[in-house]
């Protein structure tokens, strides 16, 4: 054996019995690199709950013109961006490699380039550094962002404790809206989710139509709070499945609704009712389409509620800061719901890193750095 080889092997025990040791000592601290869509993301958690950095870089600027993400130019981003973030992440949490015990990487869902930055990067870490790596669904981690309780870092508004199980996590974002039962860590059930757009989707197309900017939720959100929710009875689809959700058909009666509201046939192109709709109109229009949007979420999350008995609700997901979800389900739920900060709502690295330092600490598998590959359509 030679010298080279020798001392390898010996830092790898050396590592493996440090890490051995954090286990029992149940302390552990995760970098989370998350890039599935436009943010390019890395944080670090401590403990599954401790938040110490959270660093974002959104590519959101250079989409705006298009009214939505573009693929090629979120995934060049991303190239750009990922070892600063990164480096970043590990300065504000004041840690250097030798502090750092895994590395929690986002595999899916979510586009297939931007994934691919954020796989490989961690894949390379993970071998250089030496450090054990956990692949991460997204859509598990936004729930995630739900256990971090404190932090170092200021301006962060968190849940004074962690979810009980059994719980139930409702997640509503950009691309996926699912409604699951949760009875340990690693242990649910998918009740329900969107048969066609998802809620943060419908909202972006809402406020595409009413020459909203992009991103669409928090426009939509803003112009409503001036207008009617009661204006304007959108429809809200009746599924056979009964925690299914479905936005196309709401969605698409704003389209007819904004058309009639013009005086305009069916045929009328959406890009120019903007032009034509008043002001209090698209107010009013925002908030209808809001209010039965938003319903139509918490209905489902009520009625899972009152079958199931969960010890907490959750929320995840971009949608998951809109005031009028957090308002409605306080007000309908008869137990108190915490919410996180509207940071770890969208997109980051934190919530990745929460969910990786409880993979750790419960001994799930680990991934293989030299074999994880990307899976963009990947399910709950
Ligand atoms: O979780 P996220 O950052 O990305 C995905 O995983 O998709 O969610 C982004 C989505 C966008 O569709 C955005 O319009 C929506 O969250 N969103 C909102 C609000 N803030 C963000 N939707 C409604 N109301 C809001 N206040
Ligand atoms: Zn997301």
């Amino acid at each position: 054996m030679s010298f080279l080889s020798t001392t390898t092997t010996h830092n790898s025990i050396i590592s493996k019995v440090l890490f051995l040791y954090k286990c029992y000592a149940k302390t552990m601290m995760i970098l989370g690199i998350e890039t599935s869509c436009d943010e390019t993301a890395a944080a670090v958690v401590e403990d599954g709950k401790r938040l110490l950095s959270n660093v974002v870089a959104s590519s959101m600027d250079l989409h705006a013109k298009y009214g939505g993400v573009i693929p090629e130019i979120a995934a060049r981003s991303h190239i750009e961006s990922i070892i600063p973030v990164i480096e970043q992440a590990l300065y504000v949490a004041k840690c250097d490699w030798d502090d750092i015990d895994g590395i929690a990487v986002t595999y899916g869902a979510g586009l297939g380039g931007s994934l691919l930055v954020g796989v490989m990067t961690a894949r390379s870490l993970a071998i250089t550094k030496n450090k054990p790596l956990y692949a991460i669904n997204h859509v598990e981690g936004h729930l995630y962002a739900n256990f971090i309780t404190e932090t170092t870092l200021s301006g962060y508004s968190l849940p004074q404790r962690q979810p009980q199980f059994p719980f139930l996590g409702l997640i509503v974002s950009g691309g996926h809206s699912q409604l699951v039962l949760f009875r340990d860590h690693f242990d649910y059930t998918l009740l329900g989710q969107t048969q066609d757009d998802a809620i943060g989707e419908a909202f972006d197309k809402v406020a595409k139509l009413l020459g909203l900017p992009y991103p669409g939720g928090p426009s939509v959100s803003k112009l409503a709070a001036k207008g009617d929710p009661f204006k304007y009875d959108l429809p809200k689809a009746k599924l056979a499945d009964k925690y299914n959700f479905s936005f196309s058909g709401p969605k698409t009666a704003v389209l007819r609704l904004a058309q009639a509201e013009c005086g305009k046939g069916h045929d009328f192109p959406s890009n120019q009712l903007s032009a034509l709709l008043h002001e209090a109109q698209k107010a009013d229009i925002a908030a209808s389409f809001q209010r039965v949007a938003i319903e139509t979420v918490v209905d489902k999350t009520i009625l899972a509620y009152e079958e199931f008995q969960p010890k907490s609700v959750i929320i995840g997901g971009g949608v998951a800061s809109s005031p009028e979800l957090r308002q409605q389900l306080s007000a309908r739920l008869p137990l108190p719901v915490e919410y996180t900060d509207p940071k770890l709502c969208t997109d980051n690295g934190a919530m990745i890193a929460a969910l990786g330092c409880i993979k750790a600490q419960f001994d799930q598998p680990t991934a293989d750095p030299y074999l994880l590959e990307i899976s963009p359509s990947l399910s709950m």
